[in-house]
């Protein structure tokens, strides 16, 4: 048996991984990835945690918010994924509906991410109102994600995507839920929309690393959304996303390009074509003539 040394950027992240890094201090990269090709690059990039996030309801499938998408078309994303990723961790959001109804349904479907998809952790929204499931999941072997702060899930019950953890009520409720989901086990806790103060107040109360969006720098880690890193995302940006490339330019210019070449007869040239060998050109025109010299 051969043991990797710990900070080995070769090494396979895992749950235990993660929480070596938060006693370390160093920072914990993750992000967004909804099907093969950029599975592989964001893996091969050294980014710590792939999400196959329920915003591929919105980024992928052009649904207005996360509420929309099935277990089936998250599992079937996944399992793309699967196929790109070899060293992050692969972890799967659960989507709405999916771990709401009962424990057993929870379970059952949870398992199906690992089962059928290849995912090594799920991630569902809320803290301490579900502590108790997460327990119960995390009991069936199934790692879990805790997400508080903004979820997105809850969008009818918050009245829109508004900061939260504002007032010193809610303040106390986002370290309640922080506790909870620590005490029960969680692999990592997602804080999405919440003051910067108040995500390191959470990052700093509990054992489990913190990975934050638009809650500052003060998490053990950060995650943004690849689509809207790479400005493909069609609607005004957050304010804390941060575009490190231009996709939609990049993917406009390449489509212009191939449309005016196909238009003006640039394109396939004569050097992207295949071509018959010799012999085999020299018999088709041999017949081609013969026919020609019957029909006159
Ligand atoms: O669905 C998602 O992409 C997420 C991240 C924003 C944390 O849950």
């Amino acid at each position: 048996m051969s043991i990797t040394p710990i900070g080995d950027p070769c090494q396979k992240v895992t749950v235990s991984s993660l929480r070596e890094k938060k006693l370390r201090h160093e920072p914990i990269a993750c992000l967004t990835a909804y099907d093969y090709a950029t599975a592989r690059l964001v893996d091969e990039a050294g980014i710590d945690i792939v999400l196959v996030g329920d915003s591929l309801a919105q980024t992928m499938l052009g649904y207005e918010n996360t509420l929309s998408v099935t277990i089936e078309e998250m599992l079937h994303h996944t399992r793309a994924v699967r196929r790109g990723v070899k060293h992050a961790l692969l972890l799967a959001d659960m989507p709405y509906g999916s771990y709401h109804v009962s424990t057993d349904e929870a379970i059952r479907n949870a398992a199906r991410f690992v089962k059928e998809a290849g995912a090594e952790a799920v991630k569902i929204e809320g803290g301490a109102k579900r502590a108790d499931l997460i327990r119960q999941i995390i009991d069936a072997e199934i790692p879990v994600a805790g997400h508080i702060g903004l979820t997105p899930q809850s969008v009818n019950v918050m009245g829109g995507y508004r900061v939260q953890g504002k007032s010193l009520a809610a303040i106390e409720q986002l370290m309640r839920d922080a506790v909870a989901l620590d005490r029960a086990g969680v692999a990592c806790i997602y804080l999405e929309g919440i003051p910067r103060e108040v995500a390191g107040m959470l990052t700093a109360e509990v054992e489990t690393p913190t990975i934050g969006i638009g809650a500052g720098p003060e998490c053990d880690g950060q995650v943004l959304v690849l689509h809207d890193l790479l400005n493909l995302t069609f609607t005004p940006s957050a304010k804390f996303v941060r575009r490190y490339g231009d996709a939609a330019a990049l993917i406009t210019q390449a489509v212009q390009g191939f449309r005016a070449d196909v238009v003006s007869g640039q394109y396939p040239s004569d050097s992207e074509s295949y071509h018959l060998p010799k012999e085999t050109l020299a018999a088709l025109e041999t017949i081609l003539e013969r026919k020609r010299s019957m029909q006159r």
